[in-house]
């Protein structure tokens, strides 16, 4: 028996009020690093204490890319007194934060599909921080968007909106729902470690949803087929969070930079480039694609060398901002929300029977491949 076709019927996206330039972002942590080197200055001038060196915009746009980023706190994140975004806790009688981020994103994307929530029937909330362990967050989403059936967490860091996908899909295929969501919301700048100099620029808050269901139901005025799903990991600590809920067995480690993101650039950069080219290649190899015949490739955006390396190596040529459109210029590193962004913001224009390709790729190693052909 022929799996059904299942399509992408509605995808939406919430971006935060508040946003911060480079210019910004540098005066705070300037503001920051000789606030400390001054009050430090004996210990540094001992060689007890590094000096923390200044952050400049120059090096942000040429390393990154990245001209501004969306937050859902700009003020504690500026102030030099607190680097943090300040986000007050809210009663369990209260909905959550991710929650209402996620339904915003939701409604959007249930619009777009010409669905209300009550007729989708699984959830899935996937992205690389959850606020809280359980009750799920997708649960507490799926109850405020009145869905039906049920809902689950999932975490594999910047490729969790693919790996979401792909469980989508494959829950559609098996029959174990007929209509999903699948939500990022993307609270990066609570991971984020302010006080770094080398990350400190690097990420956003964002939130995209996508429900997915079969053709044959679909109810949308713009569909996307999914042609194959396609995921890979290798384990790697070039990026990495412990934080967890172990921390507290070992005081000595609260609060400890490692508690918060850290990479190792270079390292990500060098070996996820041709990781990510390769299974881009072997994906569309096995679904007998030819890279010229791809009209589009929405992929993770995390910094744009990387991007265009990524892309070169796949198409042979510089990419276009068409093949190849951007948008962490605008919203820096979103994690698994940023391939998403780039796929709803750029998607409309494009004919009835063209190819494209959402890639995602990040911490863990993961990648994740979804090749999508436009149906109307
Ligand atoms: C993070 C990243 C932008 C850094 O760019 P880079 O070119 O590798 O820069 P480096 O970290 O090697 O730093 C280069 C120099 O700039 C300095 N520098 C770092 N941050 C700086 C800042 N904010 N302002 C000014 N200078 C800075 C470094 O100290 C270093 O100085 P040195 O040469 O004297 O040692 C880049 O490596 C990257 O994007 N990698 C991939 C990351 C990724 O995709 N991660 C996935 C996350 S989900």
């Amino acid at each position: 028996m022929n799996n059904p076709t299942i399509v992408i019927s509605g995808t939406g996206l919430f971006t935060p009020a508040e946003l911060i330039t480079n210019e910004e972002l540098v005066e705070s942590f300037n503001k920051y690093a000789e606030r400390f080197n001054s009050s430090h200055h004996d210990q540094i001038g001992r060689g007890d204490l590094e000096a923390i060196p200044l952050s400049s915009v120059e090096f942000i746009e040429k390393a990154s890319g990245i001209t501004k980023r969306y937050v859902i706190d700009k003020r504690g994140i500026l102030d030099p007194e607190v680097m943090a975004p300040q986000i007050a806790e809210r009663t369990n009688d209260q909905q959550s934060l991710q929650c209402e981020i996620s339904v915003a994103a939701a409604q959007q994307a249930l619009e777009g599909a010409n669905r209300q929530g009550g007729e989708i029937d699984a959830v899935i909330v996937a992205c690389s921080n959850m606020q809280r362990p359980y009750p799920a967050m997708a649960i507490e989403v799926q109850e405020a968007i009145g869905a039906q059936g049920f809902a689950y967490d999932m975490n594999v860091a910047c490729s969790s909106a693919t790996f979401g996908m792909q469980a989508a899909y494959n829950a559609i295929i098996s029959g174990s729902a007929s209509r999903v969501l699948v939500v990022n919301p993307e609270i990066c700048s609570a991971h984020l470690d302010w006080e770094d100099r080398d990350c400190h620029f690097i990420f956003g808050d964002v939130c995209t949803a996508i429900i997915l269901e079969r053709e044959s139901e679909a109810l949308s005025d713009h569909r996307w087929e999914i042609l194959g799903t396609k995921l890979s990991t290798q384990y790697s600590n070039n990026i990495r969070n412990n934080f967890g809920f172990l921390n507290r067995c070992d005081p000595a480690g609260i609060g400890k930079p490692d508690k918060l993101f850290k990479q190792n650039g270079r390292k990500v950069f060098k070996e996820v480039c041709p990781m990510v080219a390769q299974l881009i290649t072997d994906h569309l190899g096995e679904l007998n694609i030819k890279t010229s015949d791809l009209s589009r490739m929405w992929l993770h955006q995390a910094n744009l060398s990387m991007n265009r390396l990524i892309s070169k190596k796949v198409l042979g040529k510089e990419p276009t901002e068409q093949e190849a459109p951007v948008i962490l210029n605008h919203y820096a590193n979103t994690s698994s929300a940023g391939s998403i962004i780039a796929f709803h913001l750029y998607n409309a224009d494009l004919k009835n029977g063209d190819l494209g390709i959402i890639c995602s790729f990040g911490a863990g190693y993961s990648i994740g491949s979804i090749i999508i052909k436009k149906q109307m």
